[in-house]
């Protein structure tokens, strides 16, 4: 068993130099989808579980086996959210959607899912997403997969590839669910006890299965594309013109599903190589999602990338922040008179216009175990104030990297770390 202090399976804890990564993934996210005009929502992180259950399906792996559900203290069933798309449309509905208006949102934060977790698949992870509602234009989806294409550039994330289907429209599925029933039922005595069940139930689900028997009975299985109605054809047809003219680089994915229920026309999603056997990065499509309440479906395109797989694919690409390190200034202050002087002085430094990051030592310790703190901070100078200095209204700057120090006016410190701080790094040594 784990030590009871260990964050559970499928979660962790972040620290720098980690999260100044995630914060990476969060600018960028701000700063591409921006410039498509999307606005940030945020969402709250549980809802009424039926929203998720009627816009996900009944009949997924997400919500059979995954959601974090359980009751309040009213009775209700609550839901941790498994995914953005489901609480973002409840939000739009909330909020009110008129005819031909179009809302574009992006959101960012940790959904639940309760899998076995494995690199790259956590209970709690994290995704940055964007949903476009109202428009029922095929370009949509294309500027959709396009911005998520840049936007993955713009966080150094190269080498993905996009791969895109259709699933068509609703009146396009008993003919396409015929055709696979009738390719899966001879299979059927090799596929695992759940796909033998979505033979009846839903026999697209099988194309998604991650079992290694249902995986080879979908080898050879009809493509999804060619039983398609006309109109459904022509929406493809349209989605991938608008990713030519685009200039984006896309593979077709015929027996491509994705796991959630609410997709209509457009499904696709992004691989890398750089993340093991979990190799989406991101994933999305157009949906018709209908809500408890709602009275018109709500008609979208989206889709949602996992934090921690761009993450893992950056670092596959030797991409990773090195951190800051703790401190730019460390006051070593020594003595009884010196230490409460060092409080004031630290402060009065990160009020400077300077954006120093300062650190005190506060506690009476020795000048060599402070001096020691100051290196374990990364800082690059410490300013030594003792009884002495602090009665001859001096200070000691030393420089760490090349431990020069000189002792200087208190009055002139802040004109010194100036020049300092305006010197190359490894020059800092003579301000
Ligand atoms: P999804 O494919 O279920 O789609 O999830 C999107 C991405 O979230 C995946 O490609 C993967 O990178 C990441 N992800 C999913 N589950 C886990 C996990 N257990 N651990 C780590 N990462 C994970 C959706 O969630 C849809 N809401 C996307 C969408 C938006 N479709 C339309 N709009």
């Amino acid at each position: 068993m784990a030590p009871a202090n260990e964050p559970l399976p499928g979660t962790s804890d972040l620290w720098e130099p980690e999260v100044t990564d995630w914060v990476l993934l969060e600018q960028a996210a701000r700063d591409v989808f921006g410039r498509y005009g999307y606005g940030e929502l945020r969402t709250p992180i549980f809802e009424r579980t039926d929203v998720f259950v009627r816009s996900i399906g009944d009949d997924t792996e997400v919500v059979q086996k995954e959601m974090y559900t359980f009751e309040d203290r009213g009775g209700r069933s609550l839901t941790l959210r498994p995914e953005g798309t489901a609480g973002a449309m409840r939000a739009i509905a909330c909020h009110g959607l008129a005819d031909g208006e179009q809302l574009r949102v992006f959101y960012m934060g940790p959904m639940f899912r309760g899998e076995r977790p494995a690199a790259g698949r956590r209970r709690q992870f994290h995704q940055v997403g964007v949903e476009a509602v109202g428009g029922l234009e095929p370009y949509q989806d294309a500027e959709a997969i396009a911005m998520l294409v840049h936007y993955l550039e713009a966080i150094g994330v190269s080498g993905g590839r996009v791969r895109l289907n259709s699933r068509g429209l609703p009146e396009d599925r008993a003919a396409v669910s015929a055709a696979m029933r009738q390719h899966f039922a001879p299979r059927a005595q090799d596929m695992c006890p759940d796909c033998q069940r979505r033979l009846d139930s839903n026999v697209w689900r099988i194309l998604d299965c991650k079992n290694a028997a249902c995986q080879a009975a979908v080898e050879g299985a009809p493509k999804m594309v060619d039983l398609l109605g006309d109109e459904s054809r022509g929406f493809f047809a349209a989605v991938c013109r608008g990713l030519d003219q685009l200039g984006v680089a896309y593979e077709l994915a015929p027996r491509l599903v994705r796991g959630l229920d609410y997709y209509v026309h457009t499904v696709f999603e992004v691989v890398h190589s750089g993340l093991g056997a979990q190799d989406a990065l991101a994933g999305g499509g157009r949906y018709r999602i209908g809500l408890p309440g709602v009275k018109r479906p709500l008609d979208g395109v989206g889709f949602a990338a996992g934090m921690e797989r761009l993450l893992m694919a950056r670092e596959s690409l030797g991409l990773k922040a090195a951190g800051r390190p703790g401190a730019d200034v460390f006051i070593v202050a020594l003595g009884d008179e010196a230490i409460p002087a060092g409080l004031g002085l630290a402060q009065a430094l990160r009020r400077t216009d300077l954006g120093l990051r300062v650190l005190a030592g506060l506690g009476g310790r020795s000048l060599k175990a402070q001096m020691r703190a100051a290196h374990r901070e990364g800082a690059r100078w410490a300013l030594i104030l003792g009884d002495n200095e602090l009665a001859a209204g001096t200070i000691v700057c030393k420089t760490m990297a090349t431990s020069q120090q000189e002792t200087i006016r208190r009055d002139d410190l802040v004109d010194w770390l100036r020049q300092a701080a305006a010197a190359p790094a490894a020059a800092a040594s003579t301000p």
